[in-house]
C-alpha cells in the first residue's frame, strides 16, 4: 500500500497552503542553510514524549498543550516567555494536585510560527496584498514589502526557537518549575483576581505536603521530580520546506525525526489523506496530532490514522477535536465510536478555542462561557462513550491581554481594544487560563470518583 517515504516525498503530492515565494533560489539556499544546523529537539526527547503520551491514551494522565496562536519576532523576550511559563505552569499544577494524575505539558512554543489562512490575499479598502502567514513567512504589516514571503525569514525563526527552547529548559531543569516555587508563579496582575484565593489555598497545601516530605527525608535536593519538570514543544508542521530541513535520521533507531519540535500537528484545513501535509508526517516517529473540526467523517478519520498510525502504537496519535461548543455534541460522539469500534489506541484531545471564534466590534474573540461550554461537553461525552477525556489544547499567554471575552473579570466587547496584541486568534490570558484549569481540575476528578463508585460498587 504505502510508497516509499522520504523525507521531500510530500514534494510529489499536492499541496494546500503554500506561500508563493518569489525568489526560489533564495528559499532553496535557506532549506540547504537550515539542513546543516543543529537540531532543536533529540529523538530520545520525542520518545519519551511518546510514552508519556501513551500513558494518556490508556487513561493514565492528561495531556496540557497551549501557547500563543502564533509567535511573534516582535513579542520574543525573556519577560514573555516566563510570564507564559508560570502561566502554564499554574494550570499544571492545578490539574496534577486537583486531579491527581500525572499532567504531561506541551507548549505551542519555540516553532510555532507558520499560519493557515482562509483566504491568500486580504482586502483592506482598495488595497489587495497576500495575506499575513505568520513571521516565519511574512510580515504582519499591510504593505506591500512586509506580504512578499521571505525565506531570510524561518532562519530567524529557527534561531529565535533555539533561544526559546533554550530558556523553557532552564527554568524547566534548572530550578524555576522546583514546587517549592509554587507561590512565586502566581503573575502580578492575577494576584487580586477571583481566581488568586483559590490558587493560593492550593499552593499552601503543596507547600504543607512539601514541609512534611522533607520532615521525613523527601527533599527536592535529593528528589529531582520534584524541582524539575518534564517540559515539550509542539507547533503545526505547515511550512513543510522547513520541516523537511530539519528531518533527521536518529543514529540509535535508524528512525527519521521531526527535530524542529518534540510534537508537530496537521492541521484541519491540510489534513487531506492524499496531499502533502500527511505524506511528511507519516514517515517521521514524532508523536503527532491531528485537527478534528466538523467537517471530518468517521471513514475519513479511519482511513488518516491508518496513514499516520499503522502500527496502532498508543502515544504516537492524538486527535485534537475542534468543533465548537454548539457542534461537538453532534460530531465527537461518532468519532469516538467509530475509533473504539476499530480498537484505535488515540488519545482525545480539546480545543475549546478555534470552534468557538466570533467578531465582535470589528475584532476577533472567544467567548470564555463558548469555550467552557465546549469543554464540559467534551467531558461529558466521553464519560458516555466510556472514554478518556485526555487533554485540553488552549491558545494562551501570560500577559495580561484582552482578547476573549468573558471569565472572571468579565472582559466585554468594549475591553478588547484594551489590550488586544494577539498576531492571529485570541488568546485566553493568564487569569481566564488558570479558570478553566480549575474547572478541568474539577472534572477530572468527577470522574475519578465516578470511577471509584463504579469499582468499589
Ligand atoms: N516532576 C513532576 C511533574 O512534572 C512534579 C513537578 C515539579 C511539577 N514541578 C512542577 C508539576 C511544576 C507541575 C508543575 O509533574
Ligand atoms: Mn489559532
Amino acid at each position: 500500500m504505502a510508497q516509499t517515504w522520504t523525507p521531500n516525498s510530500w514534494r510529489q503530492k499536492p499541496i494546500q497552503q503554500v506561500p508563493d515565494y518569489p525568489d526560489l533560489a533564495a528559499l532553496e539556499s535557506v532549506e540547504a542553510r537550515l539542513s546543516k544546523y543543529p537540531p532543536l529537539v533529540f529523538a530520545g526527547e520525542a520518545r519519551r514524549l511518546k510514552h508519556a503520551l501513551a500513558n494518556v491514551a490508556e487513561g493514565r494522565g492528561f495531556l496540557l498543550q497551549g501557547g500563543d496562536c502564533a509567535e511573534s519576532f516582535a513579542e520574543h523576550g525573556a519577560d514573555t516567555i516566563r510570564d507564559f511559563f508560570r502561566a502554564f505552569l499554574q494550570m499544571a499544577v492545578v490539574l496534577t494536585f486537583g486531579a491527581q494524575q500525572p499532567v504531561v505539558k506541551v507548549g505551542r512554543i519555540a516553532g510555532q510560527f507558520a499560519k493557515p489562512r482562509s483566504s491568500g490575499i486580504e482586502k483592506q479598502g482598495d488595497v489587495t496584498l497576500p495575506s499575513y502567514r505568520g513571521d516565519i513567512i511574512n510580515g504582519i504589516e499591510f504593505t506591500e514589502e512586509a506580504r512578499v514571503p521571505n525565506p531570510e525569514r524561518q532562519i530567524m525563526a529557527y534561531r529565535q526557537s533555539a533561544a526559546t527552547l533554550n530558556l523553557l529548559r532552564a527554568f524547566a531543569m534548572g530550578g524555576y518549575a522546583n514546587l517549592e516555587n509554587v507561590h512565586q508563579w502566581m503573575l502580578g496582575f492575577v494576584k487580586d483576581s477571583p481566581q488568586a484565593e483559590r490558587y493560593r489555598k492550593l499552593a499552601d497545601r503543596i507547600s504543607e505536603t512539601m514541609d512534611f516530605m522533607k520532615a521525613i527525608g523527601i527533599t527536592a535536593e535529593n528528589h529531582p521530580s520534584l524541582r524539575e519538570t518534564d517540559f515539550f514543544t509542539s507547533h503545526e508542521a505547515l511550512l513543510l520546506g522547513y520541516e523537511q530541513a530539519l528531518t533527521r535520521v536518529d543514529s540509535t533507531s535508524g528512525d527519521w525525526y521531526a527535530t524542529s519540535g518534540h510534537m508537530i500537528w496537521i492541521g484541519d484545513r491540510t489534513r487531506q489523506p492524499d496531499h502533502a501535509h500527511v505524506e511528511y508526517c507519516r514517515g517521521i516517529k514524532n508523536p503527532i496530532g491531528l485537527k478534528c473540526g466538523p467537517s471530518l467523517t468517521a471513514d475519513g478519520l479511519l482511513e488518516l490514522i491508518d496513514l499516520l498510525n499503522p502500527a496502532n502504537e498508543a502515544g504516537r496519535l492524538t486527535l485534537i477535536c475542534r468543533f465548537g461548543h454548539d457542534k461537538v455534541a453532534e460530531h465527537l460522539p461518532r468519532l469516538i465510536r467509530a475509533v473504539e469500534r476499530e480498537g484505535k489506541k488515540v488519545v482525545w484531545s480539546c480545543d475549546p478555542m478555534h470552534g468557538n471564534t466570533i467578531t465582535l466590534n470589528n475584532y476577533k474573540t472567544r467567548p470564555f462561557e463558548r469555550i467552557l461550554s465546549e469543554v464540559e461537553s467534551f467531558f461529558q461525552i466521553h464519560r458516555a462513550e466510556g472514554t478518556h477525556p485526555g487533554g485540553i489544547h488552549i491558545e494562551m499567554t501570560g500577559n495580561d491581554v484582552t482578547e476573549c471575552t468573558g471569565g472572571a473579570r468579565a472582559l466585554s466587547g468594549d475591553d478588547l481594544a484594551d489590550r488586544y496584541h494577539t498576531h492571529c486568534d485570541p488568546r485566553l490570558n493568564a487569569d481566564q487560563a488558570l479558570e478553566l484549569a480549575f474547572l478541568l481540575a474539577e472534572r477530572m476528578k468527577g470522574g475519578r470518583d465516578e470511577k471509584k463508585m463504579v469499582v468499589n460498587g
